[in-house]
């Protein structure tokens, strides 16, 4: 598939802007080669609700504020109860460094962020863009008594307000996926993280081998979509959710990125037959 320079960079212009103006332009300058320009189109291509005019960050927030009620039932209702297993993985990648400043990014309603207190943090720091999750996430905090420890923010992972070399650890789970940009917001992660400072991502992957992924596809995208719905009462969210697990460049092409975004040592850990991943980073 070809793209010409002109219209990559009509795709990365945003509405009401023409060539050669605004932020759109710049972006597509940036791009080194057509693999990069085809990820960072299939990453900001798919939303949640096709016919709205709002941009992925908008419509990505407003359906999690949607759902934020019913999330975590879902999620392991969903998953029969092996997203709670991912994450204890992902936080084990970080069991050596000892991180005492962590930022979970996308936090949601903190699950990702609790299970990090296994790590004996000082304090754990998360961000998301949708306030219905972090409503639910503040008082699941309060409940368990860990409000003290782990402080919930309003944060945009594309510009977070933090400091350069803050953090001695970043992790982020399901989170990378509803990115409107990608390398955006990965590079800003890696500019908060410390020198020698550790990210670990954990997001769906399509497993490559037969039968799970006949049977994965199956499940994800016949099954999975009518339950959510039924329950979540969202009819997009758990179409969304297949329809940008299928676009999310994984594996090798996500490690590409990260490299891209300023991290070096990296590597991905496929779980579960593929379904998702753990990817590793260090700022150099
Ligand atoms: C699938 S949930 C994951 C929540 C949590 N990390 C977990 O493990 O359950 C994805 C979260 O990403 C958040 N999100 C999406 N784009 C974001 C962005 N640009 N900045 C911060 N949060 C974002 C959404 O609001 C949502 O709460």
């Amino acid at each position: 598939m070809f793209i010409s320079k002109k219209g990559r960079a009509a795709l990365f212009l945003r509405e009401g802007e023409t060539e050669g103006d605004g932020e759109g332009v710049l972006k597509e300058k940036e791009i080194e080669t057509p693999i990069f320009a085809l990820l960072k189109i299939t990453t900001m291509a798919v939303v949640p609700y096709k016919e709205k005019e709002s941009g992925k960050k908008e419509q990505v927030a407003e359906m999690f504020n949607n759902i934020s009620g019913k999330y975590d039932f879902l999620n392991h209702f969903l998953s029969l109860g092996i997203d709670i297993i991912w994450r204890k993985k992902a936080i084990g990648m970080l069991k050596k460094d000892q991180p005492k400043l962590i930022l979970d990014i996308a936090t949601g309603t903190g699950d990702f962020a609790i299970e990090a207190l296994a790590l004996d943090p000082d304090k754990v720091i998360g961000v998301d863009i949708s306030e219905g999750m972090l409503d639910v996430g503040r008082k699941k905090m309060k409940k368990k008594g860990l409000d003290d420890r782990i402080e919930l923010q309003m944060g945009d992972s594309e510009r977070l307000l933090f400091d350069d070399n803050k953090f001695d650890a970043v992790i982020v789970a399901f989170g990378v996926r509803n990115f409107e940009h990608l390398e955006q917001g990965l590079t800003d992660m890696c500019r908060v993280l410390k020198p020698g400072g550790k990210a670990v991502i954990l997001e769906f992957s399509q497993p490559k081998s037969f039968p799970f992924r006949q049977l994965y596809g199956f499940y994800f995208k016949a099954i999975l979509p009518k339950l959510g719905k039924l329950i979540s009462k969202d009819n997009a969210a758990y179409t969304y959710l297949p329809e940008s697990v299928e676009a999310f460049p994984d594996g090798n092409r996500f490690l590409k990125i990260l490299e891209k975004a300023g991290f070096t040592n990296t590597r991905c850990r496929p779980l579960t037959f593929g379904i998702s991943s753990i990817y590793t980073g260090q700022k150099p």
